[in-house]
C-alpha cells in the first residue's frame, strides 16, 4: 500500500492557482496517462469493490467516470453514472447539494440500479464532501444499498471525511491518498 500510494502520488501533478489564485489544483492527466499508474488505481479500486461485495459501480461525472469504469470492468459488474443535471434522458433521480457559490444538481437513472444492488460510489477527489453525499443520497433513494465510497484523493485539510461518514451509515470509505 506504501508503494501504490508513492506511485500514484508520483503522478499527480500540482498546478499552482487553478482555476483561481491560491488554489493548488490536483491534476490526475498524467495518472491517466502512465498504464503502470493507472492499471494499479484501477486494480486497488477493484479489490476494494469486490472485498465489499460490490454489484455496481457508480461513477461521477465527469472525473469519477474516469476511474470509475474500469474499476466496473475489472471487477466484473455493471457501471451506473451519476451525471451532472440534463443529461441523463430516461426517468430520473435528482439531489442538489452546496456548492461554495450556489448549488448543482445530480442526476441517476433510478431503474439501472435494482433494489437488491450494494453500490460502490467512485470519484477522483473528496473536497467538502459535497458531490459523494449527495451521490449516495441519490443510491439510498433509488432503493439500492450502498456498499461503499472509494475515491484517490482527500483533501486533508477540508472537512469531506466528516460529511460523508453520516451518508455512509457504516458502509467502508476508502481514501487511497490524503494530500
Ligand atoms: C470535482 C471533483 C469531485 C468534486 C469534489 O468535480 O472531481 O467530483 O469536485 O468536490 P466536493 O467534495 O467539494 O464536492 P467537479 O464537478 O469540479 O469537476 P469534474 O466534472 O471535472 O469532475
Ligand atoms: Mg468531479
Amino acid at each position: 500500500p506504501a508503494a501504490l500510494a508513492e506511485l500514484l502520488l508520483s503522478r499527480i501533478r500540482e498546478v499552482p492557482d487553478h482555476p483561481q489564485p491560491g488554489v493548488r489544483f490536483k491534476d490526475i492527466t498524467p495518472l491517466l496517462a502512465d498504464p503502470a499508474a493507472f492499471t494499479a488505481l484501477t486494480d486497488a479500486l477493484a479489490a476494494f469493490c469486490s472485498e465489499h461485495g460490490a454489484t455496481k459501480v457508480v461513477g461521477l461525472e465527469a472525473r469519477g467516470f474516469i476511474l470509475a469504469a474500469p474499476v466496473a470492468v475489472r471487477a466484473g459488474v455493471g457501471f451506473v453514472p451519476v451525471r451532472k443535471a440534463g443529461k441523463l434522458p430516461g426517468a430520473t433521480l435528482s439531489q442538489s447539494y452546496e456548492l461554495e457559490y450556489g448549488s448543482a444538481e445530480m442526476e441517476i437513472h433510478a431503474e439501472d440500479l435494482a433494489a437488491g444492488d450494494r453500490v460502490l460510489v467512485i470519484d477522483d477527489v473528496l473536497a467538502t464532501g459535497g458531490t459523494a453525499e449527495a451521490a449516495l443520497r441519490l443510491i439510498r433513494r433509488s432503493g439500492a444499498r450502498v456498499a461503499g465510497l472509494a475515491v484517490l484523493m482527500e483533501l486533508g485539510f477540508l472537512p469531506g471525511r466528516e460529511r460523508v461518514l453520516p451518508a455512509l451509515d457504516g458502509a467502508p470509505y476508502q481514501a487511497l491518498l490524503t494530500v
